[in-house]
């Protein structure tokens, strides 16, 4: 039996309020426990999206209610509010910025709108970019010149990781995460996700090729973390006209990792590093005392969405084998996971925020190196 730390997902979307059929604090905090996670950053691309004191008090009072496991909740960067939003730092997770192509309404394509994002939101805080590419490269100049910490969301492609390098090298305050689904899938897996239906290939960042692949494995002690970008959507939805991007992550992560572990390309330091000491540190969490995962390292299993705790129903590691169960998670002295069944109480979450009297330390963004 392996035991791990209480693992942290810095990037999850549980689609609170407004598309509770999706996924919500309840169900997808359940999901995390079931994969060993005990802490989740909640996105605020919702609906409505969280980006300001009524969106985000309407997000933790239902999460306070529902959740199982510790949380946070990320606001959002809009057109117009980058003084109100940055006065609700210390309740937050972080400031998420999207600048390329999502799902939901929070997009900024134009620059002078991140401007007073990057001047304005609290330097010690952190604060997430969706960015793509160039876009990538772009918000990357941005935390240099307003000589604050970034950190960069889901990297998929072989250019923005060499670009993080280069830019780590030269002493950017950049930290980044990468998706399990961009380390084990390429977009010559698509067919064998879609079933026919191409929607379920879906995915932002899209699946990207296989040098792209090869390069993130390549690289990873470039990566700080790993994050599932846990995107539940409903196979209904997904199977439709208009499928929306995302796939679900959050109960495939470690056993995918874990296998990864087995085969030699990880070690289990990568994963200790890059799901706990670093998100720790980057989105400073607080410990979470007599907190741990037992891991059944030899237990061989075969991924099925039929056997999942979230609610979207479908996942595209279905039929995939994998070696390494999560047996049991330990929260905060409770047994909270055990043998497929969550032992907690909706509400027994705790928002990470709370007791830290919007005061935190200074953010160490150079986590790992
Ligand atoms: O695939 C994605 N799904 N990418 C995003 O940026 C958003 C996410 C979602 O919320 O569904
Ligand atoms: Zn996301």
């Amino acid at each position: 039996m392996l035991k791990l730390p209480g693992l942290i997902d810095p990037h999850v979307h549980l689609r609170e309020p407004g598309a509770t059929h999706k996924e919500d604090y309840d169900s997808g905090t359940s999901a995390a426990l079931a994969g060993g996670f005990t802490i989740v950053l909640a996105m605020p691309n919702t609906n409505p999206p969280i980006f300001d004191s009524t969106t985000l008090d309407l997000a933790l009072n239902a999460a306070k209610q529902k959740a199982r496991c510790d949380f946070g909740q990320y606001v959002g960067a809009g057109p117009n509010n980058a003084d109100s939003i940055a006065a609700l730092a210390g309740k937050a997770a972080g400031l998420k910025m999207y600048l390329d192509s999502t799902f939901g309404e929070l997009r900024l394509d134009d620059m002078t709108l991140w401007q007073a994002h990057f001047q304005n939101y609290p330097q010690n805080y952190p604060l997430v970019a969706h960015s793509e590419s160039r876009t990538m490269a772009a918000a990357i100049l941005f935390s240099a010149i307003y000589n604050r910490p970034i950190h960069i969301a889901h990297v998929s492609l072989k250019e923005e990781i060499l670009l993080i390098k280069a830019a780590k090298e030269k002493g950017i305050q950049v930290t980044c995460e990468v998706c399990p689904h961009h380390l084990f899938l390429s977009k010559d897996d698509i067919p064998a996700i879609s079933h026919g239906h191409a929607g379920r290939g879906e995915v932002r960042p899209r699946l990207a090729t296989k040098a792209d692949v090869q390069a993130l494995w390549e690289n990873m002690d470039v990566i700080d973390c790993f994050a599932t970008d846990h995107a539940p959507h409903t196979i209904e939805e997904k199977d439709s006209d208009n499928p929306p991007p995302g796939f679900p992550g959050l109960e495939t992560a470690l056993p995918l990792l874990l296998t990864a572990v087995d085969d030699r390309r990880l070690t289990m330091d990568d994963i200790i590093s890059k799901m706990y000491t670093n998100p720790k540190k980057i989105f400073n969490l607080p410990e979470q005392a007599e907190t741990w995962v037992e891991v059944d390292e030899k237990t061989e299993y075969e991924i099925k969405a039929e056997n999942q705790l979230t609610r979207c129903g479908w996942t595209p590691f279905e039929g995939w084998k994998v070696k390494g169960k999560v047996r049991k998670v330990v929260l905060r002295g409770q047994t909270a996971f055990e043998d497929g069944k969550v032992l907690v109480q909706a509400g027994y979450g705790r928002n990470v925020r709370e007791n830290q009297n919007g005061l935190l330390a200074k953010v160490n963004c150079r986590s790992g190196f």
